[in-house]
């Protein structure tokens, strides 16, 4: 058995845990919600290392033998420095551009991401390796997260925010939008709702929880008792962490 800690600004990194819990159902979770810093991505790198290291320190705390960066924003600011000061394995998101890339049959596909992400060299650097062949198409989703947060997933007021974030790739001719921040996944029905039948939407939340299990299985970390069991912790309300656990 495996104590896994896995954090996020919100409780967007639910959409992560949920991909892992399925791969992995022996195993301890423990969740930090930073709530009360969310969003990260309007913040500065060195602000999202520094949360990022003492949210560690508590996971660790709390048993923690591997941590999965259940933020895109995190990961782009932070896990490299993580990575350099302690001693587990640290799993982070990648915006999924890569599989986007070859399965694009129009040639565009957009990138839904937090500013932050956007900016980050580790997103430049895949852009990079990956996109010469496709046109990119970059949106913020600005407000989506807070829609989350707020558990607004859907109505008139959630519709035309996402549709504002959106419709420019729609109109590009964007047939693949990679998402990249762990909340959006929860706004996926409506963002279903507003493309075309023919976009598809890639999450690498379930190439993230494939990842941790090769991490976990290399380590001999996944063997021994059984104790399924997920501790969720948050630094500031935690009604909508709830909610969302209760739906994953
Ligand atoms: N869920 C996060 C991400 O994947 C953070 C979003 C935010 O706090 O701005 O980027």
């Amino acid at each position: 058995m495996a104590t896994v800690g896995v954090f996020d600004s919100g409780s967007g990194g639910l959409s992560v845990l949920r991909e892992i819990r399925k791969l992995l159902p022996d195993d301890r979770f423990v969740y930090y919600s930073d709530n009360a810093s969310c969003p990260y991505g309007d913040k500065s790198p060195e602000f999202v290392t520094a949360r990022s290291r003492d949210i560690t320190d508590f996971l660790i705390s709390r048993g923690a033998q591997a941590v999965v960066v259940a933020c895109n924003t995190a990961t782009a600011a932070a896990i490299g420095t993580l990575r350099s000061l302690y001693d587990i394995p640290f799993i982070g998101m990648e915006p999924a551009i890569k599989p986007a890339v070859s399965a694009s049959r129009s040639g565009v596909v957009g990138v839904l991401a937090t500013a932050g992400t956007l900016k980050a060299s580790k997103y430049l650097d895949t852009k990079r390796r990956c996109g010469t062949s496709v046109r990119i198409v970059e949106g913020v989703g600005r407000g989506f997260v807070e829609l989350v947060e707020s558990l607004e997933l859907d109505g008139p007021r959630a519709e035309s925010i996402v549709r504002e974030a959106v419709g420019p790739m729609l109109s590009a001719g964007a047939d693949i939008i990679v998402l990249g921040c762990t909340h959006y996944p929860f706004l996926l029905p409506l963002l279903r709702r507003i493309a075309p039948p023919e976009v598809s939407f890639y999450d690498p939340a379930p190439a993230v929880a494939r990842r941790l299990r090769v991490v976990l299985q290399e380590r001999g970390m996944s063997l021994g008792e059984p104790y399924p069991h997920t501790e969720l912790h948050a630094s500031g309300p935690d009604d909508t962490l709830k909610k969302l656990f209760s739906i994953i």
